[in-house]
């Protein structure tokens, strides 16, 4: 049986450019999808998978992420001692447990791969998951764990891959695939942002990953990829051979919080599951549309 995932890395190091000026002083991480900043939804989807453990690689600028998940003892005094219950529920929903998390620094924008290597004194031996928190997903049970219970079926390293038009490769890493069931495919190569022409297929991955920690060993190496950048896509190709490799089918609704149009398209979908809100945004906005 595969050893269990309890470790999770959240790059969150990145400008956020795409989002100014609302990201000049914030975050793009805190930018709120409904009522939660963007990075809970991938914290929540990872505790749902029994992560236990949270690395945040973080970078200058970055400090509400953590003040985020940290206990708020003035707001929580304040809320209680106003009889505010469910303010003060979900506040408290968003702590995680003391000792859980822990931030290391990336000091310049080097890469994805740079970005999670980061993180290896911190993840240790373990096989270890990635979330990249722009990548928001809606669907239960949530990716990371459709991810974990297909990695305690197969074992090696799973990436969680969508087909995406066959125009849009050069955005993604893309896999070539083996063999396929139609859910979990054998990967026996991956390319970082092909052309069109060149791209083994139209399987994207879509910012979820479990890995072993052998990667580090080739995230070591601080090759440059595409862009010039260190890519977490060409670390991960070295491990075929040695590894049994999936790309996960997974099932739910994608947003790329990184898209502006997907970023709002998002806060509306959310707020149409919501009991409380649904009526109301789709009252408010008939007229519009
Ligand atoms: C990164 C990865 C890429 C992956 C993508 C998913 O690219 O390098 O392989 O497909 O995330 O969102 P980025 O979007 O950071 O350029």
């Amino acid at each position: 049986m595969s050893r269990s995932i309890e470790v999770a890395v959240f790059p969150v190091a990145g400008l956020g450019t795409r989002f100014l000026p609302a990201t000049k002083a914030v975050p793009k991480e805190m930018l709120p999808v409904v009522d939660r900043p963007v990075i809970q939804y991938a914290v929540d989807e990872a505790k749902e998978a029994g992560i236990t453990e949270f690395v945040f690689v973080t970078s200058r600028g970055k400090s509400e992420i953590e003040d985020h998940f940290d206990h708020h003892t003035e707001l929580y005094e304040t809320l209680e001692r106003r009889q505010k219950a469910a303010a003060l529920e979900d506040a408290r929903s968003a702590d995680l447990p003391v000792g859980s998390y822990a931030l290391v620094r990336q000091p310049e924008p080097l890469g994805l791969g740079h970005a999670v290597w980061c993180a290896r004194h911190v993840v240790g031996d373990r096989p270890f998951a990635v979330l990249l928190p722009d990548e928001l997903f809606r669907g239960r049970p949530g990716v990371l764990k459709q991810m974990v219970d297909a990695h305690s079926r197969l074992g090696g390293a799973i990436v969680a891959v969508r087909e995406v038009p066959k125009d849009l490769t050069d955005r993604y890493g893309i896999i070539d695939v083996e063999t396929d069931d139609g859910t979990a495919a054998s990967v026996k190569g991956l390319v970082e942002k092909p052309a069109p022409a060149e791209a083994p297929s139209n399987l994207s991955i879509v910012g979820r990953y479990i890995l072993p920690p052998d990667v580090f060993a080739y995230l070591d190496r601080h090759e440059t990829g595409a862009g010039g950048e260190i890519q977490l896509t060409d670390a991960m190709a070295r491990l075929l051979g040695d590894h049994p490799f999936h790309g996960l089918r997974f099932t739910g609704d994608r947003f790329d919080c990184g898209d502006k149009a997907q970023f709002v398209a998002a806060n509306l979908v959310l707020a149409l599951d919501r009991p409380d809100l649904a009526d109301k945004v789709r009252d408010r906005i008939k007229a519009h549309i």
